[in-house]
């Protein structure tokens, strides 16, 4: 492989990344001529809070996402991949071994740059990559100057780029987008979407209709959307009609389907990470798993915890015994939102405005012959639904024949 003449590394959290970061890269490049940018996410430390900083896993992806399309720079993982802390002596080793006919470069802010005397083994630092800095404010100009002739002294290759001053930080977004306040000038249109569709420095304490938009609206599309949209009315209206909580059917409707159109690897991690167990029939029964997935999104994710909400996404595809009132409701809002046009819904709905357990006897019978029909598995807990609706319900239907 031909190596780069002269490559960059420019560590940082990235939490998030965004265009300033971005812009000193470019302008890096370009002053340096450089080959190659590698942006280095550091590794999270383990004092850090969930909102403060996000996973390594995520810093990474949204680096990925924000460079995806400029040439000259990569992401690397080597400081997230090596075990315990890393030291920057020991990310330039790594990239010398890597690189050894390259000319090394380390950018970093002006903050690090006045402590370099403080970093492990500066020296060596010196020897193995020329120092870049660009100043952070019109002060420090002076006191970075006055730095680099100290480091000149010791034998440090230094570079300061004055470029035009830049008032966007990771921790200005992080306090927008946890107050619910746009931040799509910060950051990448992709690094946008993933924030949102990953719930990653949100407030998780309140509730905000506008912010589950963009969430789902990142997650699925627009066709889904306005499925979801239509459940969550009609769990509502049956929840208001038949006494179960208005918003928590709200709640639960609009949030069904939120990992519906996530990939199936993607579903059965977030399953996992919630240490919840798929039983025989669940594990190879792909359609069962955005219910569950759904759930444990909404409640270890988003810090949705109610048990009941938690209950309604869970079994909204298979149905259970013993189904609370809110869980009928979104239940059947599934199959009689106002989108949905197969043949019987009318009769569905219906049904739905006389008795919920009529309609979901209506609607069981059908998917479980369905899935008979097709020689598919029948998860047992729809199964003990169809049995407990249908008795209950057989005397009523009967009378009616
Ligand atoms: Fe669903
Ligand atoms: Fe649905």
């Amino acid at each position: 492989m031909k190596q780069p003449k002269k490559i960059a590394m420019f560590g940082g959290s990235f939490n998030p990344i965004h265009n300033a970061h971005i812009n000193l890269a470019a302008a890096f490049i370009k002053k340096l001529k450089l080959d190659k940018l590698l942006l280095i996410p550091t590794a999270t430390p383990p004092h850090k809070s969930d909102s403060e900083m996000v996973s390594a896993e995520h810093r990474l992806n949204m680096c990925k996402l924000a460079t995806e399309d400029i040439k000259k720079i990569d992401v690397s993982d080597i400081e997230i991949k090596r075990e315990g802390k890393s030291y920057t002596v020991d990310t330039l080793k790594q990239l010398k071994e890597m690189y050894p006919e390259s000319e090394l470069y380390l950018i970093t802010g002006a903050d690090m740059f006045v402590t370099l005397l403080d970093w492990k083994d500066p020296e060596e630092i010196f020897s193995l990559a020329t120092v870049c800095t660009v100043p952070r404010n019109d002060d420090d100009i002076e006191v970075l100057k006055e730095k680099e002739k100290q480091y000149n002294a010791l034998g440090a290759k230094t570079v300061i780029l004055d470029l035009k001053k830049s008032n966007i930080s990771s921790s200005k977004i992080r306090k927008h987008i946890f107050n619910d306040e746009s931040f799509s000038k910060f950051v990448d249109e992709k690094v946008e979407k993933y924030i949102y569709a990953n719930y990653l420095f949100m407030d998780k304490s309140t509730i905000n209709y506008d912010r589950f938009d963009k969430v789902l609206k990142a997650r699925m599309s627009e066709k889904r959307y306005v499925h979801s949209f239509n459940v969550a009315v009609e769990a509502q209206k049956l929840a208001k009609k038949y006494g179960a909580d208005v918003k928590k059917a709200r709640l639960a409707g609009i949030l069904h389907d939120i990992t519906k159109e996530t990939p199936g690897d993607e579903q059965l991690q977030i399953i996992e990470n919630s240490g919840i167990i798929l039983n025989d029939i669940e594990s190879p029964s792909p359609k069962l798993w955005h219910a569950i997935a759904g759930a444990a999104f909404v409640r270890d994710v988003m810090g949705i915890d109610d048990e009941d909400v938690f209950n309604a996404i869970r079994y909204h595809t298979s149905g259970r015994a013993n189904m609370s009132l809110l869980e009928k409701c979104v239940f059947i809002a599934d199959f009689t939102g106002a989108e949905r046009d197969y043949d019987g819904v009318e009769e569905m709905r219906e049904l739905s405005e006389k008795s919920l357990e009529e309609a979901m006897a209506f609607g069981l019978s059908f998917s479980v012959a369905d899935l008979a029909k097709r020689r598919l598995a029948i998860d047992p807990n729809s199964l003990a639904c169809y049995n407990e609706v249908v008795l209950k319900t057989s005397k009523s239907y009967n009378k009616s024949k």
